[in-house]
């Protein structure tokens, strides 16, 4: 960051903290049922189909979506299925936590501003190439593909809380801030407030720490999730995922 960017952000820098400390902002956290899942598949050996829908069943609208997507055509079989148990095992119970937390976590990205539409359409695709990424990293060194999906799909979280942060600065004090200075106070904040962020969500402490430090110099072989995250995010900025 050079002098003039620092002395521009850092008073914005101090506000975003200030309102998110108070409980001004915040993202609504994602369903208890991420966290149910996951902990019911830690377990591999005690995990079952129909353990995993009863589970998924509390939650209707989730249900409904697992069900369309197992009658999809990428997963479509040759009849069409109406039971929960019979969706989660067509998809790969092992893969419904996936499933279920990027159906949750989509729904941050959405806005009604045509600027900031566009800009959370950039942070999603990066967000799911890391996720995709992180997962086959995972596969390739034995970590847990899963955990390394979900760790890739909210590696960034702490964005878009500075872009709510942002918005009730420009709303409630008349700040009117540039997207230069949006893309600084992001690269400054977003780490720590993800990390904030995910542990009000009792988001595994592994996760939390994958985004809290993915962005590190150094990388610590005693956290090998944030190392795959770290990777992973390379990855899709390679790719043409800036985020
Ligand atoms: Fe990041
Ligand atoms: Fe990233």
């Amino acid at each position: 960051m050079n002098q003039t960017s620092a002395a521009t952000t850092q008073p914005l820098t101090d506000s975003i903290r200030r309102v998110v400390d108070a409980g001004k902002i915040t993202l609504p956290p994602l369903p208890n049922l991420v966290n149910r899942l996951m902990e019911l598949l830690r377990d591999q050996d005690s995990a079952s189909s129909r353990k995993v829908a009863r589970l998924v069943g509390t939650d209707p609208a989730v249900a409904a979506t697992l069900l369309r997507w197992a009658n999809s055509a990428a997963f479509g079989g040759l009849h069409p299925i109406s039971d929960l148990s019979l969706a989660i095992a067509r998809l790969g119970f092992r893969q419904v936590t996936s499933a279920v937390t990027t159906l949750a976590h989509s729904g941050h990205f959405r806005s009604d501003d045509p600027v900031k539409s566009r800009l959370l359409e950039s942070l999603w695709g990066h967000a799911v190439t890391t996720a995709m990424a992180s997962k086959h990293i995972a596969s390739l060194t034995g970590g847990e593909p899963e955990q390394s999906f979900v760790a890739g799909l909210l590696h960034d979280a702490g964005k878009l809380l500075v872009l709510r942060a942002v918005d009730h600065l420009e709303t409630h004090d008349g700040a009117d801030i540039m997207p230069p200075v949006l893309d600084e106070l992001m690269n400054v904040l977003h780490t720590e407030l993800g990390h904030s962020t995910l542990a009000s969500w009792s988001v595994p402490e592994p996760i939390c720490h994958a985004a809290l430090h993915h962005h590190d110099e150094e990388v610590d072989p005693d956290h090998p999730l944030a190392v795959r995250v770290q990777a992973a995010d390379a990855v899709a900025c390679k790719m043409g995922w800036l985020a």
